[in-house]
């Protein structure tokens, strides 16, 4: 075969036409193939190597930094930065004397022609009479048996096997197994199931069978790079082959600053734009060049005061550091205090109340309202420095509205008269220790149940909940005949007290536990007040009966009100039941309002935060979507259903979780296993709501009007609307498009953005959330939904 690329390339005069565009700029001759016939090659040549159909060119380049100094790399010929995609001695470079040669044996090597040294070679590893360097359509570079594609750098090209790989490299940065993300200290900051392969419609196929997929996928029409940026993220990019520029179309790391080794000791990395981050120096420190930060003044042991350094959080929290039981405020203080190494403590107010005691040197701070910690630095008492960290809410001051009075004692008997007495001593007495948290107050709470336990008492009496027996209830709701619902949990009858008021009674289906755990769960659920939940007034649990007793709520629920009539799920299940009553015999429903459904929104926000964030952070939710919003008289909003995953039964829970929430409103956590389920969740799904609330249509009716292609994908296409085309109105509701109340409406998308992040870490907290709807924080532009996880099929 004759080793000449004109004649080679004179086949293809498509080709050809690349050769001479490539020829121009770098005045460098291409040939297909290196062989013993064209031996040796060097700078001094102005040689490539192009691939049969010129993606890639190989050839020896020059290091940035000019002057006689090359490496050997592969680069893609179309990309406007002729962008390199493997290399050798990138980071050592050689001289123009360096020169590959093929020897008569078969050996391909690198030589210093000056020294006569040897400074990398290959054998053929076969009995090949004349064996060539050949430059792959896939950008693979190959000599008889030996492959670059087994010899990783920093990139992983189209259907590279990504499973043979160990580890990549980049400056303290490594991807170790396609698994893992490590920097310097062998800090882990990404871990993925195994990535096996990257395709050419921009899948990254994992060892499970799961995928993750680019903001492009589908497209086959571009070349695509997995690139371990000098940054230490791992980024997905797509060649665009007209302006020659790179898009990153997937990344891992989403927030810059959670990589740790990002800034030096004591400073704390604080995101600039999206795409980029400063190393800053927390208040009492100063800038110690090159090295992080020092502490300006020293103060003598067991004294120095503390800064508050909001949404700040410090490493690893298993190295250097202490994380103590949740405790409140005070004593997480004094503790630090106490101890002259602890240079400052974080408490996180997610509910789970951490102390984390933290010790010099401070590694990997950095700011982000995801860390939902203050971290406190200790600094000299005469420090005059402020802190530049601030903006959270002061949740120390948010005392629970309700938990801490009990209702007036009940004109019943003795013993609950007695009972009260005790319970509001040992009370009285916390509240005067100071109780900071509704955390350590539940503690407290179930102690003081087993305490009245052992005095001889029952349960906490009246203030919780009523106790109802079947018969009862079976009066109320005339042997169980109206129903108004049917959800996840068990259906909803309408019924009567004697007293008048109407209630809604659920009837629990697969609930385990015995009585006992399930009245002591029961009670919690019944401490739960908010304007905006509905509120519970009691139960039944005879024998093996399961009930709740909740107000009724007037105006039933809210799909009713912002759905067309089609399109509700809760009549279809009446129809199905055979059912007439109420629900189908209410008047037309009234559209509702700008006000009314901003008022809906913040309502909801305000009471999810509540069940998050100011008491049980425990109690997710779950499942909240427009049917388990129910309305009154008035329209304020109430939520319905929640509290009651604590009440299924603990063996049931990890199937539960599969069918817990409602499609279309479930976060890509529920179908992404590897990633826990936290409150996070539930932002999601309120921001699926919210958006709904804004447009008046269920967010996969859109879907199947708009049909565009399977890749679409509601939160990308709001965005979209929002951010890109700017055509906001296309998501609004359009039978009131008119009337909009336009900063309403812009808030609540923008917010809702926010939310449905696919990754839980980027949602705001619901706290925030319902600060944002309010319109007391600004509202960043949210970063571009960018990937999702397709289930497995
Ligand atoms: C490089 O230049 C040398 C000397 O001019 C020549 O023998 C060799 O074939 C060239 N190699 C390539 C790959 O162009
Ligand atoms: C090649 O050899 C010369 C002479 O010994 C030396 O000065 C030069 O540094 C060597 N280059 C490399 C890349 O080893
Ligand atoms: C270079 O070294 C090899 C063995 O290392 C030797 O065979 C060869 O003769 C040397 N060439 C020159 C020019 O010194
Ligand atoms: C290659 O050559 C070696 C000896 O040089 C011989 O033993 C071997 O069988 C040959 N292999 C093939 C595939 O021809
Ligand atoms: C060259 O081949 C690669 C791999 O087959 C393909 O992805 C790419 O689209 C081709 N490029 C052109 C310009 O045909
Ligand atoms: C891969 O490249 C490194 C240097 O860049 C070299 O040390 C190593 O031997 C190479 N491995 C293979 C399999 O070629
Ligand atoms: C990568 O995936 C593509 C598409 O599924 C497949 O054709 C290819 O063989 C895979 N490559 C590797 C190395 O697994
Ligand atoms: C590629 O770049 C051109 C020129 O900048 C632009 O017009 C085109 O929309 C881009 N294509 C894609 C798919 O982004
Ligand atoms: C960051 O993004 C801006 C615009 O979005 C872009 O111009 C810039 O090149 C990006 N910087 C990096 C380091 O990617
Ligand atoms: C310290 O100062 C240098 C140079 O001004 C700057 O590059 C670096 O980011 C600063 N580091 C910190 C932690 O402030
Ligand atoms: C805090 O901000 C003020 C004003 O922006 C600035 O002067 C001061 O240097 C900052 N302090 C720190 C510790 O960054
Ligand atoms: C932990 O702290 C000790 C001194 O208190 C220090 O010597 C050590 O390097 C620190 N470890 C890490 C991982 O930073």
């Amino acid at each position: 075969m004759s080793p000449s690329s004109l004649l080679l390339l004179s086949h293809f005069p498509i080709l050809s036409l690349l050769f001479f565009s490539l020829l121009s700029p770098d005045s460098a001759a291409a040939v297909s193939s290196f062989s013993v016939s064209n031996s040796p090659w060097g700078p001094t040549n102005s040689t490539n190597l192009v691939s049969k159909n010129g993606t890639f060119s190989a050839g020896f380049r020059k290091t940035s930094s000019n002057g006689d100094s090359y490496f050997f790399g592969v680069w893609v010929t179309d990309s406007s930065d002729k962008f390199v995609v493997w290399s050798i001695f990138r980071d050592t470079p050689f001289d123009s004397t360096t020169q590959f040669s093929i020897s008569s044996k078969g050996e391909l090597s690198l030589t210093n022609i000056s020294s006569n040294q040897t400074l990398w070679s290959v054998s053929a590893n076969s009995n090949s009479s004349s064996p060539q360097l050949v430059l792959n359509d896939n950008g693979e570079l190959q000599f008889n048996t030996w492959n670059s594609f087994n010899n990783l750098t920093d990139t992983i090209l189209p259907n590279q096997p990504i499973s043979k790989i160990s580890i990549m490299e980049k400056g303290q940065f490594r991807f170790v197994n396609a698994s893992v993300l490590l920097s310097g200290f062998n800090d882990s900051y990404y871990t993925t199931t195994a990535i096996v392969n990257l395709t050419n419609d921009g899948q990254l196929m994992l060892l499970d069978g799961t995928r993750l997929v680019a903001s492009d996928y589908g497209k086959t029409d571009r070349l695509r790079r997995l690139t371990l940026d000098p940054n230490g993220n791992l980024q997905l990019y797509s060649l665009n082959s007209t302006s020659g520029r790179w898009r990153v179309v997937w990344q891992a790391v989403q927030e810059l600053c959670t990589i740790r080794g990002t800034c030096g000791a004591n400073a704390i990395c604080v995101p600039v734009g999206s795409n980029s981050t400063q190393c800053v120096c927390p208040p009492g420190y100063k800038n110690n060049t090159g090295t992080g930060c020092t502490l300006k003044s020293k103060y003598p042991s067991s004294s120095g005061k503390f800064l508050q350094l909001d949404f700040v959080q410090f490493g690893n929290l298993s190295q250097n550091s202490t994380t103590l039981p949740p405790t409140n405020f005070a004593k997480c203080q004094s503790t630090c205090l106490q101890n002259s190494s602890c240079v400052a403590f974080s408490y996180k107010f997610t509910g789970q109340r951490d102390c984390i005691n933290l010790f010099a040197p401070l590694y990997d701070g950095y700011w982000s309202p995801a860390t939902e910690t203050a971290t406190y630095i200790r600094v000299s008492e005469s420090e005059t420095d402020t802190s530049n960290f601030t903006g959270m809410t002061q949740m120390i001051e948010t005392v629970c509205p309700v938990r801490l009075s009990l209702p007036p004692p009940p004109n019943e008997n003795k013993t609950t008269a007695r009972n009260i007495s005790i319970i509001v001593i040992l009370f009285s007495l916390e509240l005067l220790a100071g109780v900071l948290s509704f955390w350590a107050f539940l503690k407290k709470y179930s102690k003081y149940r087993d305490m009245a336990r052992t005095f001889g008492l029952e349960y906490l009496p009246a203030g919780g909940p009523r106790r109802f027996s079947y018969a009862e209830l079976k009066a109320a709701t005339s042997d169980f005949s109206n129903i108004v619902g049917k959800g996840g949990y068990g259906v909803v009858y309408k019924g009567q007290l004697p007293d008048g008021r109407a209630i809604a009674v659920k009837r629990l289906r697969n609930i385990g536990g015995g009585e006992a755990e399930f009245w002591a769960e029961v009670t919690i659920i019944a401490r739960m007040h908010h304007l905006n939940l509905v509120r519970m007034w009691g139960f039944c649990a005879d024998k093996d009966q399961r009930m709740l007793v909740y107000e009724y709520v007037s105006n039933g629920s809210l799909d009713k009100f912002i759905f067309p009539a089609h399109t509700n799920l809760n009549e279809n299940i009446n129809k199905e039941e055979g059912d007439t009553n109420t629900t189908l015999l209410q008047p037309p429903r009234p559209l509702l309002d700008w006000n009314t459904r901003y008022r809906i929104a913040l309502g909801v926000a305000r009471a999810i935060a509540y069940l998050h964030e100011e008491c049980l952070e425990w109690v997710l939710h779950c499942d909240i979507k427009p049917e388990n919003i129910l309305l009154e008289d008035d329209f304020c909003p109430k939520v319905s259903d929640f509290g009651l995953s604590k009440l299924t039964n603990k063996k049931d829970k990890v199937t539960m979780s599969k069918i817990r929430g409602t499609r279309g409103y479930m976060a890509p956590e529920w179908v992404i296993h590897r990633e826990p389920i936290t409150a996070k969740a539930d932002v999601y799904s309120f921001g699926m709501v919210l958006l709904e609330i804004v447009s008046g249509r269920r967010n996969y009716e859109f879907q199947r009007e708009l049909m565009e292609s399977d890749e679409w994908y509601f939160p990308k296409w709001a965005f979209d609307k929002v951010y890109i085309e700017k055509k906001m109105e296309d998501i609004v509701d359009p039978r009131i498009i008119d009337e909009a109340n336009d900063e309403a409406v812009e808030r609540m998308v923008k917010t809702a953005i926010w939310c449905v992040q696919d990754r839980a870490d980027s949602r705001p907290s619901m706290g925030k959330v319902a600060k944002m709807l309010e319109g007391t924080v600004e509202i960043t532009e949210p970063p571009k939904p960018a990937i999702f996880c397709m289930p497995d099929e």
